[in-house]
């Protein structure tokens, strides 16, 4: 099969891999890709939000499937237009796709299931928002309701930085369009997890759970990130809890998406805290998570390019998808300054092959070639070192060995992911 891979960080680095793997792949072309995934794969310098250069390259390439990685070219409706043009893709319709692209739509659609999630208002003025602010204590999350590159979600303790928040957004436009109307939620407590089902419209399978770290520093301090590591299996997640998130939240998605006569196919995303009350949605989103993908997809024992496959020709059901029995870990080793302002065009040392076990991956997010062929850093995450163990200990050992090899000065990582 051709297969074209929409993005260039260190999630579609992990996806381009474990496709890449796969006897059924005859040629991967991943745009823009990353110097990373150039070691095993074409790498095309189209942007991942350029629909169009997209769809022409994957006409070009005569694809199979276009798998798309991020969220801004599943929410711009790429998938939409490649269908026009008769290539199969695997992620949502934009119009599915709202389940990320606007928090009003999920949690609208979450209240008409019943499907379990905080209170929430929505508001278009500050007024509105003030009462909600002003009832809740200022213990609440104000969120704008677009796409604001992970910013948008500010947690309050109190009136004024909920207000101020509020005003921001609404007032100041700092998310442009984003955040033109925001919500206000109740403000749930409890550890956070994330599961990762694939859906064809129809069926949906768990293909693995994670749990995120996204604050900057160790022990959850500093500010918000992307994610600065993750482990898999998510460590709060036993067998029991994992069905009631597939039985009350994930499977109740799919079908409600199906009923409102938009089905939702590829991979579904659900940011859940595990409150007293039972596990809620505290977001959806429409693709893999970044770093989580770099420790879900090494534990997959099943051909992803099958699952790939069998989701966009709608036969999920009746696949069996089965899993390593083993834990992953991935460490972030980010830009000094991230998620701040950091430099980029840094050198980074050579990352040698010896570096690259079978139980070790890095996994390129934000790096570049300089003129002369050099490594250089390229973004605030740059590299995110995957070890596979037996156990948590033993995971978290290989991963910081590997970490502490790579020995980049310029960079930092936190020495905490997965410990428990
Ligand atoms: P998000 O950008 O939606 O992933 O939100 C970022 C973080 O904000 C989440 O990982 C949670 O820790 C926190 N958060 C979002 N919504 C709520 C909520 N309603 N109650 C408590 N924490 C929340
Ligand atoms: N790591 C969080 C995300 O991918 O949204």
């Amino acid at each position: 099969m051709n297969i074209l891979v929409v993005g260039g960080g260190g999630r579609e680095h992990a996806i381009a891999y474990s496709l890449s793997k796969s006897p059924l792949t005859k040629k991967l072309i991943v745009a823009p890709g990353n110097p990373g995934i150039e070691t095993f794969a074409e790498c095309s310098p189209v942007p991942a939000d350029d629909v169009d250069g997209q769809c022409k390259l994957a006409k070009e390439m005569s694809a199979d499937i276009v798998f798309i990685g991020p969220e801004i070219p599943l929410v711009l409706g790429l998938k939409d237009k490649l269908l026009e043009l008769g290539i199969n893709a695997f992620g949502p319709s934009k119009k599915a796709a709202q389940l990320e692209g606007s928090k009003t739509f999920s949690r609208n659609f979450c209240k008409r299931y019943n499907i379990p999630q905080p209170h929430f208002k929505y508001c278009k003025d500050l007024e509105t928002a003030k009462k909600q602010i002003q009832f809740l204590n200022g213990y609440c999350v104000v969120k704008a309701d677009g796409l604001a590159a992970g910013k948008g979600v500010v947690v309050c303790d109190k009136v004024e930085e909920a207000m101020a928040a509020a005003s921001q957004m609404l007032e100041e436009n700092i998310f442009g369009d984003a955040g033109k109307s925001i919500l206000i939620e109740e403000r749930i407590t409890g550890i956070e997890a994330s599961v990762f089902a694939v859906t064809d419209g129809d069926t949906a399978v768990i293909l693995g759970t994670a749990q995120d770290h996204k604050r900057a520093y160790d022990n959850d301090k500093g500010p918000n990130t992307g994610g600065m590591g993750a482990i898999s299996p998510a460590p709060a997640l036993n067998k029991i809890l994992t069905k009631n998130i597939f039985d009350n939240i994930i499977n109740p998605t799919i079908n409600g998406m199906k009923l409102d006569g938009n089905p939702y196919e590829g991979i579904l995303y659900a940011g859940i805290m595990l409150t007293n009350e039972g596990p809620k949605v505290i977001e959806f989103n429409c693709r893999f998570g970044d770093p989580e993908t770099q420790v879900v997809l090494p534990r997959l024992k099943t051909d992803l390019v099958e699952i790939v496959n069998a989701t966009v020709t709608r036969k999920l059901k009746g696949l069996l998808i089965e899993l390593i029995d083993q834990t992953t870990i991935t460490v972030v080793i980010a830009s000094k300054g991230y998620p701040g302002k950091f430099e980029k065009g840094l050198e980074l040392p050579p990352l040698n092959q010896e570096l690259q076990k079978s139980d070790i991956s890095i996994f390129h997010s934000g790096t570049a070639k300089n003129k002369n062929g050099k490594l250089i850093s390229n973004g605030g995450r740059v590299l995110s070192v995957t070890a596979m163990g037996n156990d948590v200990q033993d995971c978290r050992k290989k991963a910081y060995n590997a970490v502490e090899n790579i020995n980049w000065h310029e960079g930092f990582y936190r020495k905490d992911i997965g410990r428990l």
